[in-house]
C-alpha cells in the first residue's frame, strides 16, 4: 500500500542496501546458489509461488540489523529457479495491524491475482511475551495484481476471532483452495502450553470461520509455527515447526524442530495425526513451505537455526542466514523424501578433482563406512546406517549432528556452497543441511573409504 510510512521505510531500505550492499557483497561466505538477503536478517521463506511464469520467492527480512530488527517481505523472482531478479521490498510494517512486522505467511494464486496472507504483528507495551495478551497476531491480506506491488491490504482476524483457550501467539496463515472453498491453517499457542493448528474456512477468501483444531493427543512442544497441509498421492501431510520439543536421543536436536505428520482422515472433521519426522537433521533447518508446481510439490527451508551457541561470522559483514535450494517432495508410504529439483543440475560446471573442490556438487555412492572432510572443516562420516556432521574447524558453535537411514547409507549428494553444505542421504531419505564456515582460501575434499564419486564444480545464479 502506499501510505507515509510506506514510502518512507521503502526509501530507507533502499539506502541501506545501497550503502551496506557492497560489504556484504564482499564476503567471503556469501553464497553463489542460496538465496541470501542483500544485507540485515533473513529467517523464514513466505508467499512460495508460481504466478504465470514466475516463481515467487518471499522471505522474512530484517534490512536494519543483521541480528533480527522489524521484519519486511524481501522478494525475488525467477523463470527456472536459476536466474533471479531480486524486486523491492513487497511488504512493510506500515499498517497499524503490522507495525512490529510483517510476520510469515503463504501466497494464494487466483485468475493471475496474488493473495498474501500474512501475520501483523503488534507488541503492546510492557512484556509482549506475556502468555494471554501482549502481542496482537492479526491475520491480514495483501492483494498484489502486478506480482510486484501491492494494491490493497486489509485486517481479516485479530485475537479475538480465534478460539478461546489460546494465547496471543497464533500465527503464520497458509492458505489454498480445496473443493471450492478456501482453508487456512495457523499457528497457534494454548494457554496450557501446548502447540496445534487452527484451521479456518472461507468461501470468498476474506472471511474465515474455525473449523477445527489439529493438534497430538500427547502434548508435542508448546507453539506449532509455520503450518503447510497438502496432499501428496492420496494422502495428507501437515508439516509444522514445534517448538520446545525435548531432544531425545539423535532426534529434536536442534533449539527448534521441523518436520511432518502424515494426517489420515480429513482435516475438516475427523482426523489422526501419525509419528513426526523430522524434514532435516542438521544444524540449520527451518520454517520450511511447500507449493504446487504444475503436478510437483516444491519445498524451501530457512537454512538457519537461532541456537545460543551459535556465532555466525557474517553478521560482522551485516548480514546473516540463507534459503535452502529449492527441493522436490515425493512420498514413499508415509514418508516424505526431500531432493534438489533437477533445475540445479544446470549449475553443474566442469568435472573438478577432490583436492579441488570449494563450491560444488557431489554424487557418491559409497563401499561400507566412509568419511569425507570438505574444505578442512566439515566432516561428513557414515557407517551402516548413520550419519554425522561435525567440524575440523569453522563450526561457528557448533558441535556434532547424526541421523539414521532405514538400511544402509548408499548414496550421498552434497551441495556445497561457500558457507554451507546440504547432505542428501539415500535420494532424500534424509537430509542434514548444515552452514559452515571454512578457511576463505581453504579447498579440496579428503576422501576415506571406497565408493564412486562424480564431483561438479558449481556456477553461481545470476542474480539481477
Ligand atoms: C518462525 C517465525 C514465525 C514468525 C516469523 C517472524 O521462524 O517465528 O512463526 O511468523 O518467524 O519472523
Amino acid at each position: 500500500m502506499s501510505n507515509a510510512l510506506h514510502r518512507d521505510l521503502a526509501r530507507l531500505v533502499e539506502r541501506v542496501e545501497r550503502e551496506d550492499g557492497p560489504r556484504a557483497a564482499a564476503d567471503p561466505y556469501r553464497q553463489r546458489f542460496h538465496l541470501m538477503p542483500p544485507v540485515g536478517w533473513l529467517n523464514d521463506p513466505n508467499g512460495l509461488c508460481r504466478c504465470g511464469e514466475w516463481y515467487h520467492v518471499f522471505y522474512q527480512y530484517g534490512p536494519f540489523d543483521a541480528a533480527g530488527g522489524v521484519k519486511h517481505w524481501g522478494h525475488y523472482r525467477s523463470r527456472d529457479l536459476l536466474q533471479w531478479e531480486k524486486l523491492p521490498v513487497m511488504l512493510y510494517p506500515d499498517e497499524p495491524w503490522d507495525v512490529h512486522g510483517v510476520y510469515s505467511g503463504s501466497a494464494l494464486v487466483e485468475d493471475g491475482v496474488m493473495y498474501l496472507y500474512y501475520t501483523g504483528n503488534v507488541k503492546q507495551a510492557g512484556d509482549y511475551d506475556y502468555i494471554t495478551a501482549g502481542r496482537g497476531h492479526n491475520t491480514a491480506l495483501a492483494v498484489s495484481r502486478d506480482g510486484v506491488s501491492v494494491q490493497s491490504d486489509e485486517l481479516l482476524l485479530t485475537n479475538a476471532d480465534y478460539p478461546a483457550g489460546l494465547t496471543c501467539h497464533v500465527r503464520d496463515p497458509k492458505v489454498w483452495q480445496q473443493d471450492g472453498m478456501y482453508y487456512m491453517v495457523l499457528g497457534a499457542r494454548t494457554l496450557d502450553d501446548r502447540g496445534e493448528i487452527l484451521v479456518f474456512e472461507s468461501a470468498d477468501k476474506r472471511r474465515w470461520r474455525h473449523r477445527n483444531t489439529l493438534t497430538t493427543p500427547e502434548k508435542f512442544g508448546y507453539m506449532w509455527e509455520c503450518p503447510d497441509l497438502f496432499g501428496l498421492e492420496g494422502l495428507s501431510f501437515l508439516v509444522c515447526s514445534p517448538q520446545g520439543v525435548d531432544r531425545q536421543g539423535d532426534r529434536y536436536q536442534n533449539i527448534y524442530s521441523s518436520g511432518y505428520f502424515p494426517l489420515h482422515g480429513d482435516f475438516r472433521g475427523e482426523y489422526m495425526l501419525g509419528g513426526f519426522t523430522e524434514l532435516d537433521c542438521g544444524f540449520d533447518f527451518y520454517a520450511p513451505q511447500s507449493f504446487e508446481d504444475r503436478g510437483r510439490r516444491l519445498m524451501i527451508g530457512w537454512m538457519g537455526m537461532p541456537d545460543a551457541e551459535y556465532q555466525n561470522p557474517t553478521v560482522e559483514s551485516g548480514w546473516q542466514h540463507c534459503l535452502t535450494v529449492p527441493c522436490e517432495i515425493s512420498r514413499d508410504g508415509t514418508r516424505l523424501l526431500r531432493y534438489p529439483v533437477p533445475e540445479l543440475e544446470k549449475l553443474r560446471q566442469e568435472r573438478v578433482a577432490p583436492e579441488n573442490a570449494k563450491v560444488f556438487d557431489l554424487e557418491y555412492s559409497p563401499q561400507g563406512a566412509g568419511k569425507l572432510v570438505i574444505r578442512e572443516s566439515l566432516v561428513v562420516e557414515w557407517e551402516g546406517n548413520r550419519i554425522t556432521l561435525s567440524f575440523q574447524s569453522g563450526d561457528a558453535g557448533r558441535t556434532m549432528r547424526r541421523a539414521c537411514v532405514e538400511r544402509e547409507v548408499e548414496h550421498l549428494r552434497i551441495l556445497a556452497d561457500a558457507s554451507s553444505a546440504e547432505v542428501f542421504v539415500n535420494r532424500g531419505e534424509r537430509v542434514l543441511s548444515t552452514r559452515y564456515y571454512p578457511a576463505p582460501e581453504a579447498r579440496g575434499i579428503a576422501f576415506t573409504g571406497a565408493g564412486e564419486a562424480a564431483l561438479w564444480a558449481m556456477g553461481a545464479l545470476e542474480i539481477q
